[in-house]
């Protein structure tokens, strides 16, 4: 049986930050609303488009991976905030990373996306059609934020993560994964002015009004999440307590507390980065994945449960059996262009060019 060891993985986090007191200056809000409610307390904007986040999270994994450009088989690239359609996000990677051997995709689920993008790679590797892969989530909201609503604005981050796969004959990687989507609900998470469909009633594209209803998302978020869980312990005929770390999706701390309730795990076993950087969609769990490595939380051989949700609603859970290695083989020294704003600065400027462009 053919698998697909992750044996890269790397995250870009953009540097500016945006504080809960930040966001008060502008919105009716308080860091004791967010903090109570949410569990974030800070989340990262970003000064670049979301692209050169995802080149810089696949540069390091490459290099955790000890592998060049040349030898990565596919791009695939999750997220709802693309540059570009045509041409598309994967192909801006590609030739900044000089993969020119890889082929290009990119993969839209909203906030699932990183995870949806691991099934794909891991299923091309295994079936033979590639033999290595980068998978991105990588995420930038903040454009295409509306920061006039506080239901939604505080909530969401930039950022991106990274890894590199590539065909294993020892069971390491993804080994059972259970992906659905609760569409009669989609309504329930709609953002007008973020693609075509709103067009021709005037509305203008990044003019985004998010139709976002926070507590009806909330519940589908947790029984979409258990029951993808329930699902991939029993294909891989699991107990719960045999997981060692569950890297759920991070959209709402309490929406992680029922699910860990749910799973009947204990706080040590559920890997939670909220408090630094909100909700960044498609980079979310990937990204907790990659600190949960750096941190020292995953072992070799360990169990890991990955639950996530997203608009749509989509929902998934992989179970991933870690490899042989958590130390990375190489580091990488490129990085970002340097920031000199601060978060609010940068979403002031968000806020301004919108004022402009509506004259
Ligand atoms: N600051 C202060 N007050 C606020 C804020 C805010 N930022 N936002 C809402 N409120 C107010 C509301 O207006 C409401 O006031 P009212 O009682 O006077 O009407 C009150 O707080 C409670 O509002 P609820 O919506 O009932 O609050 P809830 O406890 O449900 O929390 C939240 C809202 C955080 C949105 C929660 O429902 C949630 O996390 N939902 C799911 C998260 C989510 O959808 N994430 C995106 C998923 S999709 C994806 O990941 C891409």
């Amino acid at each position: 049986m053919r698998y697909a060891d992750i044996t890269g993985w790397g995250k870009c986090t953009p540097p500016a930050i945006l504080t809960n007191g930040d966001l008060s200056t502008f919105l009716e809000t308080d860091d004791a609303w967010i903090v109570s409610r949410t569990g974030m307390k800070e989340r990262r904007i970003s000064h670049v488009p979301v692209s050169d986040l995802a080149h810089i999270a696949c540069a390091r994994a490459l290099a955790a991976a000890g592998k060049t450009a040349a030898e990565v088989g596919l791009i695939i690239f999750g997220s709802c905030s693309f540059d570009q359609i045509v041409p598309n996000s994967a192909s801006r990677v590609q030739q900044l990373l000089g993969a020119d051997n890889a082929a290009c995709m990119d993969l839209n689920t909203a906030c699932t996306s990183g995870m949806y993008a691991l099934s794909v790679a891991t299923a091309m590797i295994r079936t033979g059609v590639v033999q290595s892969a980068l998978v991105i989530g990588a995420e930038v909201t903040s454009s295409m934020m509306d920061w006039s609503n506080r239901d939604v604005a505080v909530l969401f981050g930039d950022g991106a993560a990274a890894f590199y796969l590539e065909g294993s004959e020892h069971k390491a990687g993804v080994v059972a994964e259970s992906l659905g989507c609760f569409g009669k609900n989609r309504d329930i998470l709609d953002v007008a002015g973020w693609g075509q469909k709103y067009a021709n009633q005037g509305v203008i594209l990044g003019e985004t009004k998010w139709n976002f209803n926070g507590p009806e998302i909330f519940k589908r978020a947790v029984v979409g999440m258990s029951r993808a869980c329930d699902n991939v312990l029993e294909k891989e005929g699991l107990a719960k307590e045999a997981i060692d770390l569950i890297v759920p999706h991070q959209a709402n701390l309490r929406i992680i507390d029922a699910l860990a309730k749910r799973m009947g795990a204990s706080d040590e076993k559920v890997y939670i980065n909220i408090q630094r950087y909100g909700n960044m969609s498609a980079a979310t769990a990937p990204l907790a994945l990659v600190e949960a490595i750096e941190e020292g939380r995953v072992a070799p051989g360990a169990k890991i449960l990955m639950p996530a949700f997203g608009g749509g609603l989509t929902w998934s859970a992989h179970l991933l059996t870690w490899g042989s290695r958590t130390a990375p083989l190489g580091t990488s020294d490129i990085d970002l262009s340097p920031c000199d704003k601060t978060g609010l600065q940068l979403v002031l400027e968000i806020i301004a060019a919108r004022q402009i462009k509506k004259g």
